[in-house]
Formats: C-alpha cells, sequence, structure tokens
C-alpha cells in the first residue's frame, strides 16, 4: 500500500512500523465485531450488489450501503476510527466520543457507541433532517445543532472546540486515515469480490473516503479501473466538493478519475424512481450516484466500450421522509428551504 504509507508521516515516520500499527487496528476491529452482541449477529458490511438496468449494454450494479446495521456506509469507517483510537489509548471505557458530521456519520456512531457502550456526541447543522437527529436520540448520543449556514465546516469546527481529552476523544473522519483504510479492507475488497471485473467505481464524496480506500483497493488489481466522483451540482444533503478549504486531509486527488456533477432535484428525483420502480428505499445521495453511473454507461456504450460500473448507494432513504425527496409531485413545494452553502 505505498499510496497510504504516504498518509500519516507524522505520526508514523517508518512504513513498517505504520503498516504494523494498521495490523493492530485490523485486529481490534475483528475483536470488537466478535464481541458485540449486535455485530456478532449483524456484521458491518458485506452488503449485496444489486443489478439495475444496464445501458446500451454496459451493466450497472449498486453496492447497498443502506444494508449495514446502522443504515449507510459509515458503520465501516466508525468501527475502524473506534479501533484506531483504542490502538492509541484515546479511547477508555467511559470516554465521551466526539465528532462534527452531517449525519450518517452521527447515527453510525450513536448506534455503535450504543452497542459498545461509549458516550457520545454529536455535532450537526440544524438544517439536515429530522430524522437524523431523532435516531442519534434514540440511541442515547447527545445532539448539539450548529447554524446550518456554516455547514458540515460548522458542525465539524463545533467538535473540535469541545474536544477535551481525555475525557473525549474527536473521532475526526475528514483527517484520519483509518477513514480511508476501513474502505480499503472492507469496500473495496468486497467489490473485487462480487464483481472481479469491474470497469468502473462511482461514488458520492463527503469526507472522500470511500473513493479513496475503494479506489486504492480497486487500482492495486488494475490500474485502468475508472474511479469517478460525483459531486453536487450546487447542494445534496450529506455530499460536500473536496476543493480549496473544505479539502480533506485524506482527500488524494490523484486517485479519482474524474468528477460528474449532479444537481439536488434530479438527485432526488432518482431516488423516487429508485423507490418506486425497484422498491429499494435509498437516499438522494445514491440517486446523483446512480445517475452519474448513467451517464458514464451511456459514454462508455457509445465509445463501444462494454464492461459493469458499480455505484455506492450510501444511505437508508427512511432518515429522508421529512424532507421533500419522496413527496409525490403534486405535494412537492418548488423550492426545498434546507439549504447550506456549496460545500
Ligand atoms: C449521504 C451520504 N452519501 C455519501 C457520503 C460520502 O461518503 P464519504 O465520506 O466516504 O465520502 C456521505 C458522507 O457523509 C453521506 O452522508
Amino acid at each position: 500500500m505505498p499510496l497510504f504509507a504516504a498518509h500519516d508521516p507524522s505520526h508514523f515516520p517508518h512504513v513498517d512500523a505504520f503498516l504494523a500499527y494498521w495490523e493492530r487496528v485490523r485486529a481490534r476491529v475483528a475483536r470488537l465485531q466478535g464481541s458485540t452482541p449486535l455485530l456478532a449477529r449483524v456484521p458491518v458490511g458485506q452488503t449485496p450488489l444489486m443489478e439495475l438496468p444496464s445501458v446500451g449494454g454496459v451493466e450497472l450494479w449498486a453496492k447497498l450501503e443502506n444494508r449495514n446495521p446502522s443504515g449507510s456506509l459509515k458503520d465501516r469507517i466508525v468501527l475502524y476510527l473506534l479501533a484506531d483510537g483504542i490502538e492509541r489509548g484515546l479511547i477508555e471505557p467511559s470516554t465521551v466520543l466526539i465528532e462534527g458530521t452531517s449525519g450518517n456519520t452521527g447515527i453510525a456512531l450513536a448506534m455503535l457507541g450504543a452497542a459498545l457502550g461509549y458516550p457520545v456526541k454529536i455535532f450537526m447543522p440544524d438544517n439536515v433532517s429530522a430524522e437524523r437527529r431523532a435516531l442519534m436520540e434514540a440511541f442515547g448520543a447527545g445532539v448539539a445543532l450548529t447554524p446550518g449556514e456554516l455547514g458540515t465546516d460548522g458542525a465539524i469546527e463545533a467538535a473540535r472546540q469541545a474536544h477535551d481529552p481525555p475525557r473525549s476523544c474527536w473521532l475526526a473522519q475528514h483527517e484520519n486515515p483509518a477513514n480511508v483504510l476501513a474502505h480499503y479492507d472492507t469496500t473495496g475488497a468486497e467489490i473485487l469480490e462480487q464483481c472481479p471485473d469491474v470497469a468502473a467505481f462511482v461514488a458520492p464524496t463527503g469526507t472522500t473516503g470511500t473513493l479513496m480506500g475503494v479506489s486504492l483497493r480497486l487500482k492495486e488489481r488494475d490500474p485502468e479501473v475508472e474511479i469517478v466522483a460525483v459531486w453536487p451540482e450546487e447542494w445534496i444533503m450529506g455530499l460536500r466538493c473536496p476543493v480549496g478549504d473544505k479539502k480533506p486531509k485524506i482527500y488524494d486527488e490523484r486517485l479519482i478519475d474524474r468528477v460528474i456533477e449532479i444537481a439536488d432535484p434530479d438527485a432526488k428525483a432518482a431516488a423516487r424512481e429508485l423507490a418506486r420502480r425497484f422498491g429499494l428505499l435509498v437516499g438522494p445521495s445514491s440517486g446523483a450516484a446512480w445517475l452519474a453511473a448513467q451517464r458514464l454507461a451511456r459514454e462508455y456504450a457509445a465509445r463501444g466500450r462494454g464492461g459493469r460500473i458499480v455505484v455506492c448507494f450510501p444511505d437508508e432513504g427512511a432518515r429522508y421522509l421529512s424532507t421533500d425527496t419522496f413527496l409525490h409531485e403534486s405535494a412537492r413545494t418548488q423550492n426545498d428551504t434546507r439549504r447550506e452553502p456549496r460545500s
């Protein structure tokens, strides 16, 4: 994993020590899963690939990340972030786990915190869907809302400020390479097993952890695999463009081959279509990813190129029921007021 080794030289100046450290984190993840009654029976990851209609002979396969125990791909990284914190001695049994998030990581952390016995405090913008907060509180987590106009960055900054070691541990998913390792070890490995001849992987970006980890894994097997990032044209709930001062520390643009931008109304319409045509209730970022994958498939078909595209569907649709995502056309508002600046 040469690119991986470049990520955190300040903590692990020697590559061998760095790689040995990650082996300990992996072993810790396995122990956490095996010793937690829920996770021993309902594993994180191992999500199914579902075939969607092909486009011009190009096959589309959706990785259903809503099938994780808390309903999103973030279960994968939270397990790794916790294992990393425990290994580094930052998490003791009564440590409060803190994170700034637009939602899915908070729900995963609240759920896993409950399953593993840790108190959890989440900072979240006040303009994300109400279900997210309700879910976190259902798992017993404390939730503090930050101004919606500051976006996810406002929530991250609030978490940074609230962080008070050793009483609390801030998971810092945007900067912690354990986020990337989780997708390298699990999402990427599963895709290669389920679809060994994958030609392209398409996924929306938040922290970019999914794309970074999967790209490393897939390109290790075949450097020609195309890695496609899906960015919001303006705003899509849960997503951010990793540009300028919003660039997460874990983001390495060399691991991305291209970007496709999708508009929020189109993403929501695609999510409705997935629900009504296939009975698959997933969030708007999945709709955006599906649209981007179809666009890519049309291009491949036009160039006479076949192949299989795997597309990441990050989360569960039920956590968007209070938004206008699934409203019948006649009940839809002209403008969704829950907006944050492009981030
Ligand atoms: C709904 C949704 N889709 C996609 C993602 C992207 O995941 P990643 O953080 O790995 O880029 C996120 C991240 O928060 C998300 O909330």
